[in-house]
């Protein structure tokens, strides 16, 4: 059976198999997560947010992910390389690192200006 999963911010949705991972999910869909580790749960790089509406969609988190995410878990981070498509669900990807390093930057300089 294939449930949709649709990444925001984008709003893009892909349909994948049941037991899909969501990193393959995002990949099917032609949506970049970065990785290093191929998938092991050893980089911590695939990150993602699940909303507690769409906690169901996804596999329960692996010893692995309780392991490294810690308490990251229960305010609904996952790692996309280990959470598989058990239903439709909504996954948030976090804010490209260099963007919200800029997106910083430009807030400083406009409260620095109001002063
Ligand atoms: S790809 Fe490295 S932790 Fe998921």
């Amino acid at each position: 059976m294939d449930y949709e999963i649709r990444f925001e911010p984008a709003g893009k949705k892909v349909k994948v198999r049941r037991g899909t991972s969501v990193l393959s999910a995002a990949r099917q869909g032609r949506i970049h997560i970065a990785t290093r580790c191929g998938g092991n749960a050893g980089c911590l790089m695939c990150k993602v947010g699940v909303q507690e509406s769409s906690q169901a969609g996804l596999s329960s988190p692996t010893d692995a992910e309780r392991r490294k995410l810690g308490s990251m878990i229960d305010e609904g981070v996952r790692l996309a390389c280990q959470a598989k498509v058990t239903g439709p669900a909504v996954v948030v990807l976090p804010e490209d690192p260099l963007k919200a390093a800029i997106r910083k930057q430009l807030e400083k300089q406009q409260e620095d200006e109001l002063w």
